[in-house]
């Protein structure tokens, strides 16, 4: 029978991935996990969709040369891009992350939901198809938060600019009565404190890291040949500076770690 050591790629614009690693880390203990920020061209979100694409195709080609026999693209941004383009291109189990409408649309008790996301997502045909399946039962309201990636990039989840950030980007949703508020972006789950202390306790933060999670465990065991002798550690390489990138990513991955630089033909 085909066994294999069992690697997962992840990947994102930087270091907002983490906050899906976690949720992966938790739902696959014994996988080998590599992680890749291509903090070298954070953020993605005023990117165009063919150099996101771009990137995410030469991150793919990174992860699988590493063993990764599966890919999650940590990045909504980096999936409403590239997400058709990589399933094309590999025959592996390719996992994208999308902003959280259907468990948002079936938490609001108001019937309106906010979204907070980046340019790239909100105006991705991915996002206008989800309006269109789930516009009608209830009203999204959506918000494009330019500098918010960049706050967490610089690992500042809680300072005034933050703040004031977060305060001028929830308003007009709490202002047309949004209950729910789904954080559309994976650098957003690391605000999460600092929104929740912005918009109070009654309001519903939804995110999709827990459940891209259970869907990638479910494609390994359904999918993937049974894991032997896999080891349970995680890699980082950046395409930024790999300093940088390691004290940003301690905090965030909550120990210290090292951040190698991808191999020159990937920067
Ligand atoms: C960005 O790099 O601008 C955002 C990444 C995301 O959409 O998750």
């Amino acid at each position: 029978m085909t066994t294999s050591k069992g690697t997962i790629g992840v990947f994102d614009s930087g270091v907002g991935g983490l906050s899906v690693l976690q949720h992966i880390r938790q739902a696959l203990p014994h996988e080998r996990l590599i992680y890749v920020a291509d903090s070298g061209h954070v953020p993605y979100g005023d990117k165009s969709p063919a150099f996101i694409e771009a990137r995410s195709l030469a991150i793919a080609h990174f992860l699988v040369e590493q063993g990764a026999d599966a890919i999650v693209i940590a990045c909504n941004t980096a999936t409403a891009a590239a997400v058709t383009t990589l399933r094309s291109q590999f025959t592996l189990p390719v996992i994208g992350m999308e902003p959280a409408v259907k468990p948002a649309v079936a938490a609001t008790r108001s019937g309106v939901v906010g979204v907070l996301a980046t340019v790239g997502t909100l105006e991705s045909a991915r996002f206008a198809a989800l309006l269109e399946r789930y516009g009608e039962e209830v009203e999204i309201v959506t918000q494009s938060c330019p500098g918010l990636v960049e706050q967490v990039e610089q690992g500042d989840m809680s300072s005034a600019r933050t703040h004031a950030l977060i305060e001028r980007y929830t308003a007009p949703l709490l202002e047309r009565g949004a209950d729910t508020l789904i954080l559309g972006c994976t650098h957003y789950p690391f605000l999460a404190p600092t929104i929740r202390r912005v918009v109070g306790d009654d309001v519903a933060l939804v995110d999709t890291g827990a459940a891209v999670a259970r869907h990638l465990q479910h494609r390994v065991k359904a999918e993937l040949p049974p894991r032997t002798g896999s080891e349970a550690v995680e890699q980082f390489f950046t395409s930024g500076d790999p300093a940088e990138a390691a004290r940003i990513m301690s905090i965030l991955w909550g120990r210290e770690v090292a951040v190698s630089l991808l191999p020159r033909e990937y920067l």
